[in-house]
């Protein structure tokens, strides 16, 4: 809460899917909601259904586009200057399985967008959120992390892309982020969870081909509805502290168990090493 009352969260592609229920359910609960959108339009969309559904809610948009370092410092500057406190980050947009493409900055586009644009974030607005604390920062993952490598050798894909080994790559690396950012913040009171929202019905198989998309939305009845799919997430931004574990992988509202692969500190103390080098700044 800052001095006014107020608990402030941020949701990272917050105009549709899981992050739009997010940010409604978050809203409804009374905090000040900041959707950070890649397409404001979108984002303004969001927010006007979100303010018709839910009375006096406190919503704003920001422009943000992950695939871009710069429009991420900027967002990160935009709300230095405009927010006096952070209590939520909740890194939740994502693309997936998508053609091989590469962000402004020259990364495949799944593990730019996914790991290195919410890694570099969170770097930016640590400040913030140590400074609003207690305070929380929720990485999406999902179930895909288990496929997942990180692939040191060739973590752009330039070798050999193939667009679900880079999205399982990008989930993996979203849970080691986070079990190494919650050792980092121990002691300043955040902390830090990775989420596994399930199966969920939302806009998220746009790249897929689609006759795969049809068949798989045939089923829709057995996938969760957005609001579902939002549950975790919101489990993890609401729950006490004493009852949830920072560095946890939670899925269905609960502790669960993450693959071996995210488990390995090697591996996230080298991800966080590789992820500071790629975009040039010291984090310890
Ligand atoms: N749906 C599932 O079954 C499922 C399963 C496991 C995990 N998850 C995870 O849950 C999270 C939310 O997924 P969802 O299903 O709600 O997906 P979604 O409906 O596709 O929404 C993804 C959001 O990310 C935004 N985004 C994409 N690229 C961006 C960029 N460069 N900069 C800023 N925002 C960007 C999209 O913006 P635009 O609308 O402008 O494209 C959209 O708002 C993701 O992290 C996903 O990996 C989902």
């Amino acid at each position: 809460l800052d001095s006014s009352g107020l608990c402030s969260s941020q949701i990272t592609g917050a105009n549709t899917g899981i992050g739009k229920e997010t940010a409604k359910e978050l809203a409804a609960r009374g905090a000040r909601v900041i959707l950070a959108c890649r397409n404001v339009t979108k984002g303004e969309q969001a927010a006007s259904d979100i303010m018709k559904n839910v009375d006096g809610a406190n919503v704003v948009v920001r422009q943000l586009d992950l695939a871009d370092t710069k429009s991420i410092c900027l967002f990160a500057e935009n709300i230095y200057n405009t927010e006096k406190s952070l209590h939520f980050l909740i890194n939740n947009a994502a693309v997936a399985i998508c053609p091989y493409a590469k962000t402004v900055d020259g990364y495949e586009m799944q593990f730019g967008v996914n790991h290195l644009g919410h890694f570099f974030l969170t770097f930016l607005l640590l400040d913030l959120l140590k400074h609003s604390a207690p305070s929380r920062v929720i990485n999406l993952s999902s179930a895909a992390h288990a496929m997942g490598k990180i692939r040191f050798d060739d973590l752009n894909g330039e070798k050999d892309y193939h667009p679900v080994r880079a999205y399982a790559q990008s989930k993996l690396a979203n849970v080691l982020f986070s079990r190494e950012l919650a050792k980092k913040t121990e002691g300043f009171g955040v902390m830090v969870f990775s989420v596994d929202p399930g199966v969920v019905n939302t806009e998220i198989t746009r790249p897929i081909r689609r006759p795969l998309v049809d068949l798989i939305k045939t089923f829709s009845f057995v996938l969760k509805t957005p609001a579902e799919g939002a549950y975790t997430t919101v489990y993890c931004t609401v729950t006490p502290d004493n009852q949830v574990l920072t560095g946890g992988f939670y899925k269905d509202c609960a502790l669960a168990a993450s693959c071996r692969a995210a488990e390995d500190n090697l591996t996230s103390l080298k991800l966080w090493a590789v992820s500071c080098h790629l975009l040039g700044i010291r984090w310890r």
